[in-house]
């Protein structure tokens, strides 16, 4: 990681000096909001394909604004960066982009400016095992609500709440774990939505149960509509998890990943179902823009051929 460089709002600098002052409202009161987008590189094709990145810049500018940051970063601005420090990094390969904006000001709780936007570029493979299942758990934790905290926004502070629900189920021998929200309904895991199949039916909860309003989530939704399969956004009981014939996490890390059991209730029959593993295809299918894929999220992948990468005249470190 630490051969790439950072962008911090225009500059270029080798990873070392990405550095934010502890004295800042971001450090001092996570008044910071981020964004993680996944690069796929299409070796037969030699390009770099960048999934969902319109709605990905789309959702920081709607986390900065809920966070109540002043700034003056467009949508055109934000992506310039991104495109930036792909092209600074060379990346070739399976990669990600972590896009920040923090409140750098050295000042009280309710700083709304300057606005440092940081956007960092690195090789990323797959989740381990994502091609067995994982083992996950329902926690004594409870996902944040909408009248304590924002879930459908990715602002830092949140991540505190599904970090210990993920310590938790981690000692307790888990892969990964679901919270639940404050009806008791599931809401999601730590850093990806859940969903799961019930005779032929994908279930998911609805946005208003204190999930993030995942990107992948909508294009699983979006897909089943093609594929012709039933899907249904609403409340889901724990026990509904227990008796599901299938279930899965997915997100932009999480990409989609099996779960085989929950609470040690095994799901089906313990290994990745068919309708898992049809969404599966389908997910890699768009991300590499291979023939079969179905839209729309194929519309929203930017392409960077290997010769734009090596021959950008990207800005240089300073
Ligand atoms: C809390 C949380 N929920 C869900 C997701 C999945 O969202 P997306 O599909 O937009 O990456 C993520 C990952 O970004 C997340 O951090």
């Amino acid at each position: 990681m630490t051969k790439y460089f950072i962008q911090l709002n225009d500059r270029v600098v080798p990873y070392g000096e990405a550095t934010i002052h502890v004295g800042s409202a971001a450090m001092k009161y996570a008044a910071s909001v981020f964004e993680g987008i996944r690069g796929y590189w299409d070796a037969g094709r030699q390009r770099l394909h960048l999934f969902s990145l319109s709605e990905h810049v789309d959702r920081l500018l709607d986390s900065m604004k809920i966070m109540g940051m002043e700034h003056d970063w467009s949508k055109e601005r934000v992506i310039r960066n991104i495109h930036n420090i792909i092209m600074v990094n060379r990346l070739q390969e399976d990669c990600y982009v972590r896009v920040a904006a923090s409140v750098e000001a050295d000042g009280p709780l309710e700083s709304k400016g300057p606005v440092l936007l940081s956007a960092a570029a690195f090789p990323m493979q797959r989740k381990p095992h994502a091609d067995q299942g994982i083992h996950i758990s329902v926690s004594s934790w409870q996902r944040i609500s909408d009248h304590m905290m924002p879930p459908r926004i990715k602002c830092i502070a949140n991540y505190q709440n599904g970090r210990l629900a993920l310590l938790q189920a981690k000692s307790d021998g888990y892969d990964n774990t679901l919270l639940l929200n404050q009806n008791g309904k599931i809401a999601e895991a730590p850093t990806a939505a859940f969903f799961i199949v019930k005779n032929g039916m994908l279930i998911t909860p609805a946005v208003t149960s204190g999930i993030l309003e995942s990107i992948t989530r909508r294009h699983i939704l979006n897909w089943a509509k093609k594929l012709g399969l039933p899907a249904d956004e609403r409340e889901l009981d724990r026990t509904e998890c227990y008796l599901a014939d299938e279930a899965f996490l997915c997100g932009t890390g999480a990409e989609i990943l099996p779960v085989v059991s929950v609470d040690r209730y095994e799901l089906g029959c313990g290994r990745i179902g068919p309708v898992t593993a049809l969404l599966m295809r389908q997910y890699f299918d768009a991300a590499y823009i291979r023939e079969q894929s179905l839209e729309p999220s194929v519309e929203d992948i930017v392409i960077y051929p290997k010769e734009e990468i090596e021959n950008a005249d990207a800005a240089l470190p300073i």
